[in-house]
């Protein structure tokens, strides 16, 4: 079977229409790619109209070899056009979904605020910063030696009330109080001293409205030649004045602690009541002698005041539990 020249230029020709057409139809890259191949590949269609040349006369071929060249050449300039445009189409349908719409409202996230133990611990070291005082802290697990014995109350002493201690089975304990924390920092310095101490302290307590068996204190300790009575009790009213924000009525109750002489604890009258905030007195002649401290030449004064107690008169709260129980719902209101 022969075929004429004519033929096979309108086979060409209505294939380059063709193949215009079905690549200006292509909505996608790999459709694109894939008229390519089926088009303008090795065994593409163009390749097989071209394979019946084998058929034509030796003048007649280059005239179709010009003809198909030129058609080859102008498919491949539009599958490139192609090519970009769908790219473009691409690249801006991907900017299209990746705008950020700035006047949506934002996601809102709820900030984190301090404990009503942390802000109180904070306001009490701040009024004493204050005044002068360092802050300074101590190990919350204790030898014996500093939370008894260099505090003036040693092993047979009536204060040390085997059920109010925490013990390991090592001889440690979890400290009793902050007062320990007079001692370590004595041992490394000396007078004049002016220290705040805060931290958590441990109890056999039973938990209730008022009692728990881990809670937070602020210790309190001067030492200085010619310090008084009168000082500690100076300071300690300028303090419950920073604190409440008013000169309230303040009592200094005779009382007894092992490491201090005189004693006394401090009630002041906050909203009718009398509540008691604190102990303090003026630091025991031997606890300065555990330290090396010559006690004809310094004197010192000390205090240990009750964080929770302080929180709750300040935020009127009624059970000590609630500071512990991490509800929302209470914490959100400070
Ligand atoms: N450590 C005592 C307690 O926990 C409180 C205390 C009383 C501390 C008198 C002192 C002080 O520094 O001088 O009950």
């Amino acid at each position: 079977m022969t075929i004429s020249v004519t033929e096979i230029e309108s086979q060409l020709e209505a294939l380059q229409e063709e193949a215009q057409n079905a690549m200006a139809l292509s909505d996608t890259l790999p459709k694109l790619e894939e008229l390519r191949v089926v088009y303008l590949g090795k065994k593409g269609k163009l390749s097989q109209i071209l394979r019946g040349m084998g058929k034509l006369s030796a003048e007649e071929r280059p005239r179709i070899g010009a003809l198909a060249n030129e058609i080859k050449e102008e498919l491949q300039t539009n599958l490139e056009q192609q090519q970009q445009k769908l790219q473009q189409l691409k690249i801006q349908a991907q900017l299209a979904a990746e705008t950020l719409d700035v006047t949506m409202p934002g996601v809102s996230r709820s900030l984190g605020r301090l404990h009503p133990l942390q802000s109180t611990i904070d306001r009490v070291i701040d009024i004493f910063v204050g005044l002068g005082y360092t802050i300074t802290e101590g190990p919350q697990i204790e030898s014996d030696y500093y939370n008894f014995e260099a505090l003036n109350t040693p092993a047979d002493h009536p204060a040390r009330d085997m059920q109010d201690t925490f013990y390991f089975s090592d001889g440690k304990l979890l400290r009793t109080h902050t007062s320990s924390v007079q001692i370590r920092y004595m041992e490394n310095h000396q007078p004049p001293i002016r220290i705040v101490a805060p931290g958590r302290v441990y109890r056999r307590d039973t938990v209730d409205a008022t009692h728990s068996a881990v809670f937070h204190q602020v210790e309190l300790l001067a030492v200085d030649k010619g310090l008084t009575f009168t000082d500690l009790k100076g300071t300690i009213k300028e303090f419950l004045r920073q604190m409440f924000g008013d000169e309230l009525p303040t009592v200094f109750r005779a009382s007894y602690f092992p490491f201090t002489e005189p004693s006394a604890e401090v009630d002041v009258q906050w909203q009718g009541k009398w509540l008691e905030v604190m102990g303090c007195g003026m630091v025991d002649p031997n606890v300065l002698k555990a330290v090396g401290y010559d006690p004809e030449v310094y004197t010192g004064f000390a205090a240990g005041l009750g964080v929770e107690r302080f929180a709750m008169i300040l935020h009127e709260i009624d059970d000590i539990r609630r500071l512990y129980a991490s509800d929302l719902r209470f914490l959100n209101q400070f």
